[in-house]
Order: structure tokens, then sequence, then C-alpha cells
């Protein structure tokens, strides 16, 4: 008889953006393979990992007081593991040691290939691990990106919250160095993989039944891969990937305003599959506040690129990001900022408070000097006008029909406990609008058209469609300035 090897059980906790949530998809994928099997508590776990983001102060507090927690389940058991991975292990490194002593492994994000081997190790008793990247001054340029690997091993479907969805990385690290950011730093060099290892994997997505892929990259619509003559860009990403049977939706986030294209927008009006909706963070309305931010572009460059977005894809949803109480940031500046708001008509925003980031240029060069009471107001203000802003345009939908890909039961569904066939199902429209409506399970993973009757900020309201109910959404007349998205 041969004797199986013990299963490892693996829990991890994953903050930050879709990098991260990719991260840990790859991560949870390659130690499966390893006979890990995850568990859903840090009580009932071997292996404890912690994928951290440095983005804002409060989310780095957030975890060093989630891992805090952990220090009388160490003591009990000291043969558990606890890693820290992603930004804030490759930031504070050795510093994560000093604040959280039990802590085992920390690994940045362009190392996470070694974790399974450095796991290895300290369950062989080798002691704490730890790797991480080179910094931005820590070599020549050729070692510091090589020490930046991209971690894309193969993909396992069963790792993702819907098998009909994944995030596929075309773009590794950041080189625009906006003054408030730490991602160049934790994430290092701007790297665009190859097209042809991003096809192999956008097919080998499609054969595990992936109908959408969202392409990552932290400015996603820089991509630029260069091999001798040869120069390839998002729009010819788009392009092959289009190609691929089973493929129906191509999204790509975050955007950065001056790479947004005409030549982009026209291949996205031009290829169906490619879904009109854009993720271009504004961060600031005023142009003393974007200089600061060395954003790279002016409040009329950020509405001439909203004209083309319009005038190429009128049906076109955008999303932003904004920045309040950025160092220096008048009331007229923040005024700025809500006239930008209300002339662009996001489909959301996602609205931060300034927080001063070590090793920045904006924690070198400016004081951080909007008081803490008046960056809550404004980040208020803001928040009130946007949510208002987009509970409008979500009212538009009404009496009409999206097409929606149905990713599964909502979280109330699965809350409530519904019993027999009917659940509340959950999907997005091509605009990537949250759509819900009293469906059945066996609607997972399909496109569906669903008739809108009701919406609120974040979400609409639908059923499946009778055949005499609603206009068709493809002839639709145009409302106010902008056509409603199917
Ligand atoms: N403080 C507050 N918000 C920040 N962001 C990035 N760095 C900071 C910072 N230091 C925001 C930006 C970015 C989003 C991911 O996080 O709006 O688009
Ligand atoms: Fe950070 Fe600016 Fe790069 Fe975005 S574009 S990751 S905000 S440095």
């Amino acid at each position: 008889m041969t004797e199986s090897k013990p299963t490892k059980r693996l829990y991890i906790e994953t903050a930050g953006c879709q990098m991260n949530i990719l991260d840990s998809e790859m991560v949870v994928a390659s130690l499966r393979r390893q006979g890990y099997e995850l568990t859903n508590s840090a009580e009932s776990a071997d292996t404890i990992l912690f994928n951290t983001c440095s983005v804002r102060e409060h989310t780095e507090e957030k975890t060093y007081n989630h891992i805090a927690l952990l220090r009388d389940l160490k003591r009990s058991h000291p043969e558990k593991i606890v890693g820290v991975m992603g930004c804030m292990a490759q930031k504070d490194q050795q510093l994560v040691f000093e604040r959280a002593p039990f802590v085992d492994l920390v690994v940045g994000p362009g190392q996470l290939h070694s974790i399974s081997g450095l796991l290895e190790k300290i369950n062989a008793g080798a002691g704490r691990q730890m790797a991480v990247s080179l910094g931005r001054r820590d070599g020549n340029q050729d070692d510091i990106r090589r020490s930046h690997e991209s971690f894309d091993p193969l993909r396992d479907p069963t790792m993702r919250p819907t098998p009909y969805q994944a995030y596929l990385r075309i773009q590794y690290g950041c080189d625009k160095f906006c003054t408030y950011c730490v991602v160049p730093m934790t994430r290092g060099p701007e790297q665009g993989r190859s097209p042809e290892q991003i096809y192999a994997e956008a097919r080998q997505l499609a054969d595990q039944g992936c109908k959408e892929i969202v392409l990552l990259g932290q400015t996603v619509n820089s991509y630029k891969y260069v091999e001798g003559s040869c120069v390839t860009r998002l729009a010819d990403l788009l392009e092959t990937i289009h190609e691929i049977d089973g493929i129906c939706r191509i999204k790509f986030v975050t955007n950065y305003p001056k790479d947004m294209s005409i030549e982009l927008l026209q291949t996205v009006r031009d290829l169906p599959k490619c879904s009109p909706y854009f993720h271009v963070p504004a961060q600031s309305g005023s142009d003393a506040v974007l200089a600061r931010m060395k954003r790279g572009y002016t409040v009329s460059d950020y509405m001439a690129m909203m004209e083309r977005i319009e005038s190429t894809i009128p049906q076109a949803a955008v999303a932003s990001d904004f920045i309040v109480g950025f160092c220096g940031e008048t009331d007229e500046d923040f005024q700025q900022t809500l006239d930008l708001a209300e002339r662009c008509r996001f489909k959301n925003s996602f609205i931060f408070k300034y927080s001063v980031r070590s090793g920045t240029k904006a924690a070198q060069l400016f004081p951080d000097d909007v008081p803490e009471h008046v960056k809550q107001h404004r980040n208020i203000e803001l928040l009130e006008l946007t949510n208002r802003i987009a509970e409008q345009e979500n009212s538009r939908f009404i009496g009409n029909k999206v097409e929606v890909l149905v990713e599964g039961p909502s979280k109330l569904s699965l809350r409530r406990d519904d019993i027999g066939p009917m659940r509340q199902m959950t999907g997005r429209s091509r605009c990537d609008r949250i759509v819900v409506w009293e469906g059945n399970e066996r609607q997972a993973g399909q496109l569906m058209p669903i008739s809108i009757h009701d919406s609120n900020v974040h979400t609409l309201f639908g059923s499946v469609p009778t055949q005499q109910f609603s206009r068709d959404v493809y002839a639709m007349p145009l409302v106010a300035n902008r056509r409603v998205d199917a």
C-alpha cells in the first residue's frame, strides 16, 4: 500500500486591486499543484498568507492589525506558517518582521514564483525567508526588470470566483511615477508581456470555458511590446484575442488618460466582443493639482479624451478614480473637481483621501497640508455628487434590455440560502453594470438579455424578458446626450 502525502491547508486573504486578486489566484493555483488545499479560516490552515496593498496607509494599517490577530494562534501552533506577500511586503521588507515578529515569510509581488520553494525551506526548518525585488535605484535597468518577474503560471479555473471570467495580465509595473503613488516602487518598471504568451493564455482560458477576459495592466492602454521592428499595442492584442472562439467579451483596465488613442477607441468600436467600458482615472479636476501629481495631462486634455470616447463610441460607460485632499488642494481646486465630475457623468467613481506614501515624490516635495476633516468632507461631497450622477445614468436603462454575462447566484441569494430552483442571479452588462434578477443557477455562464425595470446607484434590477416586453436596445434612440448601452 502506498501512503498518500498529507494535504496541507492554505488560507489566503487578499487586499487591493485586480492585480492582487490575480496574483492570489496564481499563488493558490501553483500551491494546489504542490498538494495544498484551500480552507476558509486561519485556524484550520497550516499556511496563512496575506496578499497586501500599499496604495494607502489605512489599508496597510488594517492589514497589520489583521496579522496581529494571529499572534496567539501562532504562539499555540508555532508550526503554522504566516506569510506576507504583495506590495506591502515589497515596500516594508524587513519592517514586516519587526512589526509582526511571528511572520515567517515576506515575498514581494515580483517574486511570487519563489513562494512554494520558500515554504518548503521553512517547513524544513530553515527559519524565516524573504524574497523581494530590487528597488528602482538598486542596480542596472535589466537587473531591476528581471527582479520583477511576472508570475503567470498555468491557469486553474477552480481558483476563480466564476470560471466564465478571468483576468489576464498583459503588463507588469508602471513607469508613470505619479507623485503620490507607490506602485512604480512596489511593482517595478513597466514591462509588457509578449503577445505570444498573452494569446496562448487567452486560448487556454477559452478552452477552460472562460467567456470574458479582462486584460490587466497598471496603465493597460500604454501596453507596448517591441520585438525587432515589430511593435505590438493594446489594439493589436484586442484584434487577436477577438478571433478566439468561445471568448465573448473583452475588457481592459486600468487606463491612462493620455494614452487613450483614437486608434484604440476605433478598435473597440469595430470589434463587437470589446466592451464599451473604460476605467480612466481623472484623479483631479484642477490643472494645478494635476501638475503637482505629475499626471501628464490637463483638464482640457482629459475633456478632449472624453470627447474622443463619446464621438467614437456614444454608448460608452466611463469610470474614474479621484484623490481628494492632495497636497495644496484649495477649495477652488476641489470645486473644479466637482465641475469635472458633473461634466463627465461617470458610470461610477472611486474616491480616496490622499495618503502620504514614503518613497514617493509627493512625500519628499509637498507638505500633506489639507486637514483630515477637510479631506473627509470633500470625500463625502464628491461621493454624493458622483453617486447622484451614477443613479441618474442607471435609471436610463429602465424599460430597456441589456445583454448580461451571468456570473451566478447573487451574494443576497447565497446569504438567504434560497431553496427551490429560483435564485437571485447576478451578472454584468457589456458596459460593466451590475444586474440582478430572479433566475436559476443553470443560467450561470450564459449571455442573455435581461429586461430592466428598476435601478439604484450600483445596480440594475430586471427579469428574463417575455417576448412582447420592452424595446430592443440596439434600436434605441439617443437619450440625453448619450445612448444607453446594451
Ligand atoms: N493616496 C490616496 N489615493 C491613492 N491612490 C493611489 N495612490 C494614492 C495615495 N497615495 C488612488 C488613485 C489610484 C487608485 C488605485 O488609488 O486614485 O487610481
Ligand atoms: Fe500609480 Fe500613476 Fe502608475 Fe497609476 S499611472 S499605478 S497612479 S504611478
